[in-house]
């Protein structure tokens, strides 16, 4: 085979990097398509670096924009890379607007589509991750569904069982290779004078909630009035959607809230799992808390990784400060004892052997 991934944000880049070194690995033909929806440093260069990635072989610069004019121009940079290169396999990842483009650009091409977490279902249809999902999913040829629940909302849908492959979820690889070298190398903790078990991490960067000035004002009052009761600081790595957000509402954020800049992921793991308790409306830092033992509260008021939910590492408070409040009294002092329900860590492997 020759494979191209299509990638083009933070996420991707994580869990796509186990694949992409797999690739190189076991000398298969692989290009990489980075689409340039994320281009500051801190959402993508640093991660290519800390991963050991090569330089993306494509760019296409699309920046940002309104969904439509960001997808469509995708859709026309893949298109023209995969008729100059006839690979035989497009691998997307997820739910953003690079992996419907990838995956729309793969079938007007007749390329085979693998689509990398397949079947994650929110039921809110309001979101632009769900239709992304639902879209790729139907158009791809390969599906590699994380958990067995994924892979049976798959076939609810009428997607045919001999194209799915319950492979785990590839955030287990990049966490497990990742990991024992985070613990070595970040001094993140120093960096900002943390104890560890003594403070919260936040991330809230979905367009639902920090586009909508009353539930980012939630989520920060909320989160805030928790620090300030329990004594404790919350240390905000803010995207810049939600940076730009905070500045066009002009909202006030809680003294118990610290503001930083994105981190890398290494960095970025040594705070999973060194904090008390995380707060977030992220679908990956679902998943790494729920694997680090770390307890988790979504402010969203639904989620499509409910296996967190299920076995106890997660729980959905929506963005009101009053259901916040509560949900984290009850989170903050579980302790990590729950079993990861995202595989063993081969889910780049399987996903690889099954292509073959
Ligand atoms: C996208 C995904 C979202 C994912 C997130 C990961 C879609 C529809 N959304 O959201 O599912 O959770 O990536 O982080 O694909 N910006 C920068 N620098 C960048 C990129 C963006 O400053 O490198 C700013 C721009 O102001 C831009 C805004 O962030 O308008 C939003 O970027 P965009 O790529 O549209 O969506 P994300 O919010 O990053
Ligand atoms: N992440 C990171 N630095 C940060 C915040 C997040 O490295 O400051 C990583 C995190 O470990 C996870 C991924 O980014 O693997 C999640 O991406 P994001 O929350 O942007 O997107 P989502 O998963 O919600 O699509």
């Amino acid at each position: 085979p020759r494979v191209a991934f299509v990638l083009g944000t933070r996420p991707e880049i994580i869990k796509l990097s186990p694949l992409v070194r797999a690739c190189h690995r076991r000398e298969i033909p692989h290009t990489v398509v980075h689409t340039g929806q994320h281009y500051s440093e801190s959402l993508d260069t640093v991660f290519f670096e800390q991963l050991e990635l090569p330089a993306p072989d494509h760019n296409l610069a699309v920046g940002s924009g309104t969904h439509s004019e960001q997808t469509a121009e995708m859709i026309l940079g893949i298109a023209e890379i995969l008729s100059d290169e006839q690979p035989t396999d497009v691998i997307v990842q997820g739910d953003t607007n690079s992996a419907l483009a990838g995956a729309i650009a793969a079938s007007k091409q007749s390329t085979a589509l693998g689509h990398v977490e397949a079947g994650l279902r929110s039921f809110d249809r309001e979101m632009p991750e769900e239709i992304n999902r639902i879209l790729a999913d139907h158009v791809a040829d390969s599906l590699f569904a994380p958990t067995d629940e994924a892979a049976r909302l798959l076939e609810a849908e009428g997607i045919d069982a001999d194209r799915i492959t319950v492979t785990g979820n590839t955030i287990v690889d990049a966490v497990s290779q990742n990991l024992e070298l985070a613990t070595r190398k970040s001094t993140v903790l120093e960096e900002y004078d943390l104890e560890p078990d003594e403070f919260y991490l936040l991330t809230a960067h979905r367009e639902e909630n920090v586009d909508d000035p009353d539930r980012f004002a939630g989520i920060l009052g909320g989160v805030g009035e928790f620090a300030r009761r329990t004594d404790r600081t919350v240390l905000y790595p803010i995207h810049p959607r939600a940076r730009e957000n905070l500045a066009a509402f002009d909202l006030s954020v809680p003294p118990s809230v610290r503001l930083v800049d994105p981190l890398g992921f290494l960095d970025f793991l040594v705070l999973e799992s060194s904090a008390r308790l995380v707060i977030t409306d992220s679908g990956g830092v679902q998943e790494e808390t729920c694997i680090l033992q770390t307890p988790c509260l979504t402010v969203r008021d639904t989620t499509e990784r409910p296996e967190t939910v299920d076995v106890g590492a997660n729980r959905l408070v929506g963005t009101e400060p009053s259901t916040i409040l509560a949900g984290a009294d009850e989170m903050v002092s579980r302790d990590g004892s729950w079993s990861n329900p995202f595989g063993d860590g081969t889910a780049g492997e399987r996903i690889l052997d099954s292509l073959l």
